[in-house]
């Protein structure tokens, strides 16, 4: 298992690069971490429960301030010369880039709130890997967004810098994510996982048992029905919700979906049917957990995934062979995470096996079916934060 660079290299790196490609050295950083959800899939956008974490995987920008209204931004991931943006009011605010949207996106919606940055200078580097459902996006926002509060002068709270980094990301990436991840991303706590009521945005943090540790396990791959298929699920929840009487299913319950089973016909009563009973899950979860019950949350995940498959149909082959082969090797809990159609799987594994595991799993997906995931532990942290260079 190759370990990720260290936050603080991954800050020198950051800011070498930065002094490299902009010959002046930068004058602060910010870095975000990404996130897993132990349980709460597919339930954001519908005002539901979730239970992520904050992550020990990061993605680090370094700043300076420019006298040019431009943004200059640059990513060791693609490493060609920096993406140039035009500030001043005139110009459109869209990046010839897809990846820098999503900082040009943030610098436009603070601007759009009235927080101007003036022209910067942006290098990004990053040991969260994007693709993996780990939420590199949120992370990229949020980095961006610390060091604009900066510049500008104007430091938001942690939740309303979330609610900003998604409105950047449904307006300049065209992704109509819910909140889960900028609030996992910006709220996290060192060895907490969150529970996020995102009607209200009330966070009840919580412990995980040291014996057990959490792997990630990346299937490497994305299906290209990734994206279009994320907002149709949402749409499938909304029409269903209509036919409910409600606004949101987070209102409902599985005896209402029964009665109206007919009006909503098979897929939309299975869309329904699986966000209510996720957020089930998730209260059923917390509680196994504070009353130490690791048998019966692991069991609610592996619930969890089988209600993705099948009823929200949002997993694919890699994610469901990763799943069973870690319920043979005895996870307490599997289950995909994210949007779905490929990224990671999330496992909850005793401590004392976890070497074995990881080693395990990996060896015989490569050697039953012929093809490599990326296993990797994780621990929670803090939420992303801002330092500046003495
Ligand atoms: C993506 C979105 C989140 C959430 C998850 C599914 O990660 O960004 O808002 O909807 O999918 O739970």
């Amino acid at each position: 298992m190759p370990s990720p660079q260290k936050l603080k290299d991954l800050e020198v790196s950051c800011r070498e690069h930065f002094t490299r490609i902009f010959e002046t050295p930068p004058i602060l950083s910010a870095s975000a971490p990404g996130r897993v959800n132990l349980i709460g899939e597919h339930v954001d956008y519908q005002d539901g429960l979730v239970a992520p974490l904050a992550i020990d995987r990061h993605v680090v920008a370094s700043a300076a301030p420019l006298q040019e209204k431009k943004a200059l931004i640059w990513s060791s991931t693609s490493n060609q010369p920096p993406v140039v943006v035009d500030l001043n009011p005139n110009h459109p605010l869209k990046a010839p880039d897809a990846w820098a949207n999503y900082i040009f996106g943030v610098i436009a919606c603070y601007r759009a709130a009235g927080h101007d940055t003036g022209g910067l200078a942006i290098a990004i580097d990053s040991n969260l890997p994007s693709g993996a459902g780990l939420s590199s996006s949120a992370a990229l926002e949020s980095a961006t967004a610390l060091i604009v509060e900066e510049f500008s002068g104007n430091h938001l709270p942690a939740k309303e810098r979330a609610q900003l980094c998604r409105k950047a990301e449904h307006q300049y990436a065209g992704v109509p994510c819910g909140i889960m991840d900028q609030m996992a991303v910006n709220c996290g706590l060192k060895d907490h996982a969150l529970v996020i009521d995102c009607r209200t945005l009330e966070i009840t943090p919580f412990t995980l048992p040291a014996e057990l540790s959490m792997v990630v396990v990346d299937t490497k791959v994305k299906h290209s029905l990734a994206d279009g298929e994320y907002a149709k699920r949402k749409n499938d929840c909304v029409k269903a919700a209509e036919i409910l009487g409600t606004q949101m299913l987070r209102d409902t319950d599985i005896e209402q979906l029964k009665q109206k089973q007919n009006q909503l016909g098979n897929r939309l009563y299975r869309r329904a049917h699986h966000v209510v009973s996720e957020i089930t899950r998730v209260k059923d979860f917390t509680a196994a957990m504070k009353s130490g019950n690791p048998k019966l949350a692991g069991s609610l995940m592996n619930a969890s995934h089988a209600s993705l498959r099948d009823d929200f149909e949002v997993s694919c082959p890699e994610l469901n062979t990763l799943v069973e082969m870690a319920e043979k090797l005895e996870a307490i809990g599997s289950r995909m995470m994210g949007g779905g159609f490929g990224g990671s799987t999330i496992n909850l594994v005793h401590s004392a096996k976890v070497n074995e595991f990881t080693d395990q799993l990996v060896k015989k997906c490569r050697e039953e079916h012929g093809w490599t995931p990326e296993a990797f532990v994780v621990s929670a942290v803090d939420a992303a934060t801002l330092s500046e260079f003495s």
